[in-house]
Order: structure tokens, then sequence, then C-alpha cells
């Protein structure tokens, strides 16, 4: 695994991943047009060494790639990182469900990865307080035409849990207001959230802390939908198989990445009206229009001595989140299974912008099973989010989204398939009558039966006999290069 941002683009530059663009671009807007051309295309990973106004470089599309997020797990696939927790939980065989649900906390402490304290600390070799911890120094990029300033896309959000003491990191964008503040984008599901609605209770200023950069797990842990109790960065030293190094910020209690680039520290005063933040260029495809949020104040900021400042830009889909996303969708597939084992597979494809379509695969073994596991995902921490669920039987490929759609359609009868329902919805959903509540729709796509009021034939999928096909193969290639030399 990786001990700093630095080690993995070596590896990068090495396999020919990684462009460093050194003529002079702009942080407004620039960055952002030559990050989005190089997305769309498989481009690599960009490091523009000279941003106009800050010494410090600024990395972009560092996952933008099924290889480059496997890479920086440390892993050829993300199933990899499934396939160990699957392979734990079948050893441990937890019996009911709060007994599943704790097992995974187990299952990561036992795993004999925990965060380690250290004394001194790379991310601390250059120290800024008071008016020098100014974020002007930073090379924050403006990504959208509309967009209401400069966005920190890729930060590490820090907080503690005042009851528990439980350390939460989430990925939530801030905008930069000025030197000094920005908003903190926590939306109400997530924990960040949850934590700063306990300080607003206890009338007590919140610490804050974020991390910028270091080893690429700790970004993508900040991105993961963990249960509330667990660490993400034990889930880092799980995944890396190493403990992630930790050091008290010096400006308040919680401990940041020693193998961090950046750390800002500061606060949330719960105390303090919201301010407004937005507009946004969002990973819907769609601007995320204004709304009230958390000021987030600056006291201090410490980095290496030769920092990279990591950014993303999200926006019309497929983007880089989108990698991000993947490996979340691969590396949880065992714990849906663990709560629901009728499910074989699932898929967020990039246009459903993970929260508005799910198709799932399942074993059906009785009639309204499909309702039952839409019903149970919509339980199930931030799929309580997904907008459409589509159900389908095992036979069908979801992660192949237009064989899903081609099955789904045909299989469904509109009147009878398909269940409304109400629940939360995301934040950034534009489109729900009422903010972040609104309606879902549940689609049950599988063959159906006599159990469920079908009385007709069901027709079998169109398939060539196994015989006719292997006698074909025999002389295909000729028929091929027959076919190719047509061109010639
Ligand atoms: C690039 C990127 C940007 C994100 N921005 C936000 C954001 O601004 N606000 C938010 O609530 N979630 C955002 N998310 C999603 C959260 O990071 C994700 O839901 C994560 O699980 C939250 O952590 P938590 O479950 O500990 O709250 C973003 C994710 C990515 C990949």
């Amino acid at each position: 695994m990786f001990n700093s941002v630095g080690e993995f683009l070596e590896i990068l530059k090495k396999q020919g991943e990684l462009l460093e663009i050194d003529r002079e671009v702009n942080p407004y807007l620039e960055i952002s047009e030559i990050s989005h051309r190089f997305v769309n295309n498989n481009g690599p990973a960009l490091l523009f060494t000279h941003v106009k106004g800050s010494k410090i470089p600024v990395l972009q599309n560092l996952f933008a790639s099924e290889k480059r997020m496997s890479l920086a797990l440390g892993i050829s696939h993300p199933d990899e990182i499934g396939d160990r927790i699957r392979n734990i939980y079948k050893q441990k065989a937890p019996e009911g469900l709060a007994d599943k649900l704790t097992l995974f906390t187990t299952l990561l402490e036992a795993a004999k990865y925990p965060p380690k304290s250290v004394k001194n600390a790379p991310v601390q070799d250059v120290i800024l307080k008071g008016k020098d911890a100014s974020l002007d120094l930073l090379p924050i990029i403006t990504c959208w035409p509309k967009d209401g300033g400069p966005y920190f896309t890729l930060p590490q959000v820090i907080t503690e849990d005042p009851e528990t003491g439980i350390r939460n990191v989430g990925m939530y964008r801030m905008q930069k207001y000025d030197a000094y503040t920005t908003g903190m984008h926590w939306q109400q599901h997530k924990h960040g959230a949850s934590h700063f609605q306990k300080y607003r209770q206890l009338k007590k200023k919140m610490p804050v802390s974020v991390a910028l950069g270091g080893p690429p797990v700790l970004t993508y842990a900040s991105t993961a939908p963990l249960p509330e109790n667990i660490d993400e960065y034990l889930f880092a030293g799980f995944i890396q198989k190493s403990p992630v190094r930790l050091i008290k910020s010096v400006t308040n209690d919680l401990k940041v990445p020693a193998d961090a680039d950046i750390i800002i520290e500061g606060y949330v005063d719960p105390e303090e009206d919201f301010r407004m933040e937005g507009p946004f260029g969002d990973h819907t495809g769609f601007y995320s229009l204004e709304d009230l949020y958390p000021v987030f104040h600056v006291t201090a900021i410490t980095m290496r001595k030769n920092p990279v400042y990591p950014s993303t830009i999200v926006g019309v889909p497929p983007m880089e989140d989108y990698w991000l996303g993947y490996a979340t969708e691969r590396i949880f597939l065992p714990l849906a299974q663990m709560i629901l084992p009728e499910i074989r597979d699932y898929h967020m494809p990039p246009e459903g912008v993970f929260h508005n379509l799910v198709f799932v695969s399942i074993r059906k073994q009785y009639p309204g099973h499909a309702f039952k596991v839409m019903q149970g995902l919509w339980g199930l921490g931030l799929l309580m989010l997904a907008k459409v669920i589509i159900i389908l039987d095992d036979d069908v490929d979801v992660r192949n989204p237009s064989e899903a759609w081609w099955v789904a359609l045909n299989h469904i009868d509109p009147k009878r398939d398909i269940l409304f329902t109400r629940g939360p919805v995301d934040d950034l959903d534009h489109a729900s009558q009422l903010p972040s509540f609104g309606s879902k729709m549940g689609i049950d796509a599988t063959r159906k039966g006599p159990g469920e009021g079908f009385t007709r034939r069901w027709p079998d999928k169109i398939t060539m006999d196994q015989s006719i096909i292997d006698t074909v193969s025999t002389y295909f290639d000729e028929l091929k290069k027959k076919s190719n030399d047509l061109k010639k």
C-alpha cells in the first residue's frame, strides 16, 4: 500500500497513468474543462504543476478508471475486498440481524489494523495558525460557470460523536467563502450532520478537521456509506491491511491522518446562523440550488513540505465519482447479501447517479418476493434514498444495463408490477414534491407465476443450441477472416 499520495503517483507514472501538465492553468474553470475532457476519454490522472495563484500542484482524475480505482486500494478488483468480507462472515456465521450488524464492526477490529497514534507527522512539517492559516494559499478550483464559488471537492471531513467519541470521516464539499471560512455541506442523512445536531443540543462548538490527500484509500474511505458506529479510518486500515497513522490536530483534539498532504483545522459553531451555500454543478448533472448550511471556521492549516492538492469535478455522468461509487457498490454487496441473502447481484448505472436507479437480481422463491427485497433495500443504510429499484431474476446480468432494461421492459405489466411508496429522498433530488421527502418506485420485473395471479404461459428467452454453437465455432474464424478481407 501507499504511505502517501506521492508514492501512489510514482506508481501511476511508471504505468503511464499520470499526465503532468506544466503549462500555467487557471483554477477558475480551466482545470475543470481539461479534467472533463480526459475523464470522458478514459484518460490518465492529471497533475497540474503550475496553477495560477498558488505554489501547490492540483491533482485531478486520480480515481477516474476501474484500473486506477483498484490500484488506489491496492487490489486488482474491488470485488476482492467484498470477497474478504464475505469470507470473514462465513467463518463467523452470525445468527440474528443484530448479530450481523455488530459483527461488521467486530470483523474490522479483528482485522488487527486499528488506527495508530504517532507523535511526528509529515503533514505537520508546515504549521500555519491565525492569519497565516489562509485558504488563499490553496489552489481551490471553481468547477462550473454558475457555481457559487470555488469548492473543496475531495475533503475528508473529520468529526467525533460528542456522546460516544466515535470518529466519522465523510466527504462533504466545502464552498470557500473567504480566506478563513467555508460552507459545510453535510446533508441531513449523513453522519457529520448527525454529530452536528448533537453539538447543537449541547450548545457546544464542534471541532472539525479536514484532511486532503494522503494515501488514496483514505479519500475512498471517506466516501463509503459505513454504519454510524464505524470509524472510516478503521475501515481504511482493513482495506490496506495496515493501520492508518494518526496525529492530534494542532488547534483541536481531533486526530488526523499523519500522512495526508494538507489538514485544515477548525470548528463549526452550532449557535451561528447558517449561510447560503451553492449553487454547485453537482453529480446529478444539474446544478444543485442554493441552500442554507453551517459555516466552517479555519483555525490552522498544516501541510507537508511539498503537498499536492487533490480535487475532482462532478457533472453530467459518468465522471470520476462514478468509480468511487462503483468501488462501494462492489465492496458493500456482501453486506447487503448478509441482510437479504436472496440478492445475487446489484448495480447502480452511472445515469442513475447512485440514488436514482438500482438494478437488483434475486433468486426468487415465492410470490411477492421482489416486493419484499425492494422494501428491505429501502430500509438499508443510504439505500433508503433509492428512487427507483428494479428487481430481476438471477439469470439477468444486472451489471449490463442494456440487458437489464431489455428484460425488465419485456417482463412488466406496469399496473400490476409497480409499487409506489414514500420516504426520505436524496437532498440533491430536485424533482420531489418536498425537499428530501418524496415518492419512490419499485418495479417487479421477475417472471410471474400462478401464485401472483399470472396463469398464462411465460415464454423462454431465445438462445441457440450448444451443439450448433460448437459446430459453427470450429470454422467461424475462417468466415470472419474472409469478411474482414472484403474491406481491404
Ligand atoms: C466527490 C464526492 C462528493 C460528495 N459530496 C458530498 C456533499 O457535499 N455532501 C454530502 O452529504 N455527501 C457528499 N458525498 C457523499 C458522501 O461522501 C457519502 O454519502 C459518505 O458515505 C458520507 O459519509 P457518512 O456516511 O459518514 O456521512 C460526496 C461523495 C463524493 C464521492
